[in-house]
């Protein structure tokens, strides 16, 4: 009874959309169950947003609904800020000034924390206050307490999966529909999956912000968003996923993050690319807008997550679920952050990484060349003379109306920095009429 009877903690939040409207619904219709966890309520006391006029369609009685976003900061029934506005400067200036305000934040906001967590981590490490940002990777997962906590007695290995539900979502429907790029995009925005910027999400730029935060956590690397290698999916079309199919693969957009441990020195390998990865494995069967990340450690081997990684309700799951964290610590006496990136602020360091070019693997050729006598050759030839040998081939829509033509190549395993040449060779003749797709394949799955 004792502990049941302790003070409520309140809550700010700052960004009134599609995430945040779930915050609210999920305090409000899982109210009972929270407190019977933590032992004393979590209330939403108040919210700020510059548009205040929308009906978002729920229960605001007793909050507190403005556009002050400064005010609910100081505010002093609000413990914890929540930060959902998005983007760049207007939230970092707000986190900011909440840290400065000794109120620990909870954000969602991967974006930021790739570019700037540094800082954010440095102020909140200063001000003795916690930044959590669960919702920030894999939307309801809870991938980044799992690092934390349930593998923090491991060497992390590999971190690998499908990190972007938009991407998932239009790579399952352009495969099972056919459709075109545009028509999937559109369906995904709709249903409320897609960064407001659609580029962050089909460029790969958004799956290169969480592989940043899984890097560093799981390998205790500073963070290295700019130093990720990112492609996105705009240049897959229907007959890639037949032909992938034929050869026993799906394609994914997949972040891939290694850790090369050579002789005592660590070197990091980070990528986001579509990939192709065996039929049969798990990943491969991770539809629509669902998430799965596998991560390999030393000591408990392979452990797969899997789940819903972008929505209102799930997202909403991990903010609320960091909220009743620090709530926890709060009620504690508050005693500060202690790693938010799993490694101690100073065991979080700069490591070299592994260039694409030293890398080998086997690799999906999409050419786009004149349907001449003699092409092919020219392709065999050029693949030859680097060193890059070839598998299979392919030669689709061969129609005599039809003067441009794919012809796709599975190669051999080869490196990376060949296959580069090879291309770049082929790119000056008169045949090739379109740059080259590369699909890299994974087999280790
Ligand atoms: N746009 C993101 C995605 C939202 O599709 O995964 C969740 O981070």
């Amino acid at each position: 009874m004792a502990e049941e009877s302790r003070r409520s903690i309140g809550v700010g939040l700052i960004g009134f959309g599609t995430i945040g409207k779930g915050v609210v619904k999920v305090l409000a219709q899982n109210a009972g169950v929270i407190e019977q966890r933590l032992g004393f309520p979590l209330r939403m006391v108040a919210i700020a947003d510059l548009d205040t006029e929308t009906d978002r369609g729920v229960d605001l009685s007793g909050i507190r609904f403005d556009s002050d976003a400064e005010g609910l900061i100081a505010a002093p029934d609000v413990d914890i800020v929540i930060e959902l506005v998005g983007g760049y400067e207007v939230a970092k200036r707000f986190i900011l000034a909440a840290i400065g305000a000794g109120k620990p934040v909870v954000t969602a906001n991967k974006a930021l924390l790739a570019l700037h967590g540094k800082e954010i981590f440095a102020a909140a490490e200063n001000a003795g206050v916690d930044v959590a940002f669960e919702a920030a990777v894999g939307g309801g997962i809870p991938i980044l307490r799992s690092l934390r906590e349930g593998l923090s007695a491991n060497h992390i290995d590999r971190v690998m999966g499908i990190l972007n539900g938009t991407t998932n979502y239009m790579l399952t429907e352009m495969e099972q529909t056919e459709e075109a790029f545009e028509v999937v995009l559109k369906r995904a925005q709709e249903l409320g999956y897609a960064e407001a910027d659609p580029t962050f999400d089909v460029d790969g730029i958004d799956a290169a912000h969480k592989l940043a935060l899984l890097t560093a956590m799981a390998f205790g690397a500073e963070l290295t968003y700019k130093e990720i290698p990112t492609e996105g999916i705009r240049q897959l079309t229907p007959i890639d996923f037949e032909l992938a199919r034929e050869f026993g693969y799906r394609i994914k957009l997949l972040g891939i993050a290694k850790c090369h441990r050579d002789g005592g020195e660590e070197r990091i390998e980070a990528r986001v690319h579509p990939t192709m990865i065996p039929l049969g494995s798990m990943l491969a069967n991770v539809d629509a807008a669902m998430n799965a990340i596998e991560v390999r450690g030393d000591a408990v081997g392979p452990t797969l997550y899997y789940g819903a990684g972008a929505g209102e309700m799930p997202t909403a799951s991990a903010v609320v679920a960091d909220l009743i964290e620090i709530a926890r610590e709060l009620q504690r006496g508050g005693a500060g952050p202690v790693a938010p990136l799993s490694y101690l602020p100073h065991h979080l360091v700069p490591k070299p990484s592994v260039a694409l070019d030293e890398q080998s693997g086997r690799f999906y050729l999409r050419f786009t060349v004149a349907d001449e006598l003699g092409v092919l050759a020219e392709i065999a030839g050029a693949l030859g003379e680097n060193g890059v040998g070839i598998e299979s081939v392919v030669q689709k829509g061969s129609l005599e109306s039809e003067t441009v033509v794919p012809i796709i190549v599975l190669t051999h395993r080869a490196n990376e920095a060949a296959l580069r040449d090879a291309l770049a060779q082929m790119d000056e003749l008169q045949q090739v009429k379109a740059p080259t797709l590369v699909v890299r394949i994974e087999e280790e799955v």
